[in-house]
């Protein structure tokens, strides 16, 4: 190790000093983390008094380490692997600098050591970009959770096999066509083998099992099986029987022990797992205390995992706050747009839909779809509009109250229209 490597960082305290973060590859995640801190360098500021700036970066044909380590108090290691990352990890916790990381394998072979180097280095080490991305499974499970009792945790914490698994369902493709797919649209990588033997999500399910169970498991204890043997069939017939069929990857305590695996598993509708769709990840975590508690988000991306990083990279510069930032002064809008489903209760008589027709279109507002039902002299109109703002359909609701073959107050209901 280098004098320059052993030395303690400059803890920085005033408000207005400058945290040094070097930064360790700028390739999907790294590139995207430089970006982000940049952005959001000037808020950050405001909010802890210390505004973060890259000290150096370390590219395969780009910085030295070394220099890097004295210029920094805290390194982001986005370079992946084992060698050399597991020694730059180590030497940096040893010379007393704190480490962010989102390599999931390297947490998932050597986590023991790395966990012990930084307590000794009395640092922090976060890595919540290494699990589902941006899913915030571990921090919950460390921090809200620290006090319940974590019986099993479920996850899809792969998303290039969940993308494969869903477009098969969806599309009735087979597995070599969806994973075709998937390369297409940047989902799975041109040599997609840890993603789709499972390998991947076992490191994950290992770091998971790690903190749930505080037990010291590596990934060569997670027994793993891929996706690679599905067929289209498979799927067809479960969608018949209600099933959906997900790579899951689960820890749980038995007899005593724990066991953690991923597999392929057909899951009933009801499931909270079942409905997590495409690219998407997500984490079930069970226990007495809490019942279960379903996280899920983007599992991976450049963008989403630099943020996961930069959240890491934040509460490591300061003490987790209690309290939320100073308010800003942000206006808040009252009148937004929203879509509306109208229910009118009406005298069936001819010219009635083109009379509320047009007090709507007056506003500005359009209909997306209607419903016309005769009940004798009465009839139901139900609609659905496209987003307006709410002023403009409040006013022609008002209006067409008061329209004489109105029978009833127009009943209303915003409808969400995103579909995930
Ligand atoms: N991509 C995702 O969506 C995602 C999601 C969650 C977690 N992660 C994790 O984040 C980490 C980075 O992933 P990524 O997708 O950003 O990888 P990437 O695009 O392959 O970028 C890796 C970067 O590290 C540099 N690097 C690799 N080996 C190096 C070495 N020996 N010395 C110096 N620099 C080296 C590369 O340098 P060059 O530029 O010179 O090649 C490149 O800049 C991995 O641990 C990965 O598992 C990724």
């Amino acid at each position: 190790m280098s004098e320059a490597g052993r030395k303690p960082p400059a803890r920085p305290a005033a408000r207005g000093s400058i945290f040094r973060v070097g930064l360790l590859g700028r390739g999907t995640v790294g590139g995207a983390f430089a970006e982000l801190l940049e952005a959001r360098a000037d808020s950050i500021e405001r909010e802890t008094g210390l505004r973060p700036e890259l000290s150096g970066v370390l590219t395969r044909s780009h910085g030295d380490f070394d220099d890097i380590l004295e210029r920094s108090d805290l390194i982001v290691e986005l370079m992946g692997g084992i060698d050399p990352t597991r020694d730059y990890v180590l030497r940096a916790l040893s010379s007393g600098r704190h480490v962010v990381s989102a390599n999931k394998q390297l947490l998932s072979q050597h986590g023991e050591e790395i966990f012990d180097a930084a307590r000794s280095g009395k640092v922090q080490l976060r890595f919540e970009g290494a699990v589902a991305g941006v899913v915030p499974a571990i921090r919950v499970m460390g921090e809200t959770l620290a006090a319940a009792h974590i019986e099993r945790v479920h996850g899809i914490v792969n998303g290039t096999t969940n993308y494969i698994l869903t477009e098969m369902a969806r599309t009735g493709a087979s597995y070599e066509e969806a994973l075709a797919e998937a390369q297409r649209l940047g989902y799975a990588e041109a040599d997609p083998t840890e993603d789709v033997t499972g390998k991947d999500a076992a490191a994950k399910m290992a770091i998971l099992a790690r903190l749930a169970f505080n037990a010291a498991v590596q990934l060569d204890q997670v027994s793993y099986e891929g996706i690679e043997r599905l067929t289209a069939d498979d799927i067809e017939y479960a969608k018949e029987l209600g099933l959906s069929l997900k790579l899951i990857g689960s820890a749980e305590r038995i007899d005593g022990g724990i066991a953690v695996h991923v597999y392929p598993a057909f899951l009933y509708a009801d499931h909270p797992l079942a409905s997590v769709n495409g690219a998407f990840n997500a984490v079930t975590i069970e226990s007495p205390a809490i019942t279960e508690i379903t996280l899920s988000g983007p599992g991976a991306g450049g963008i989403q995992t630099a943020s996961a990083v930069l959240g890491d990279v934040i509460s490591a510069m300061i003490p987790p706050p209690s309290l939320p930032a100073p308010a800003q002064d942000v206006p808040v809008v009252t009148d937004t747009e929203f879509s509306f489903y109208l229910h009118l209760e009406v005298a069936d008589r001819p010219g009635v839909l083109a009379q509320v027709a047009e007090l709507l279109g007056l506003q500005g507002v359009s209909i997306k779809s209607v419903v016309q039902k005769g009940l004798g002299d009465e009839a139901r109109l139900v609609m659905v509009m496209h987003p307006v703002l709410e002023s403009k359909f409040r006013a022609a609701v008002e209006l067409i109250s008061r329209l004489d073959f109105v029978r009833e107050p127009p009943r209303v209901i915003r409808v969400i229209e995103e579909t995930f």
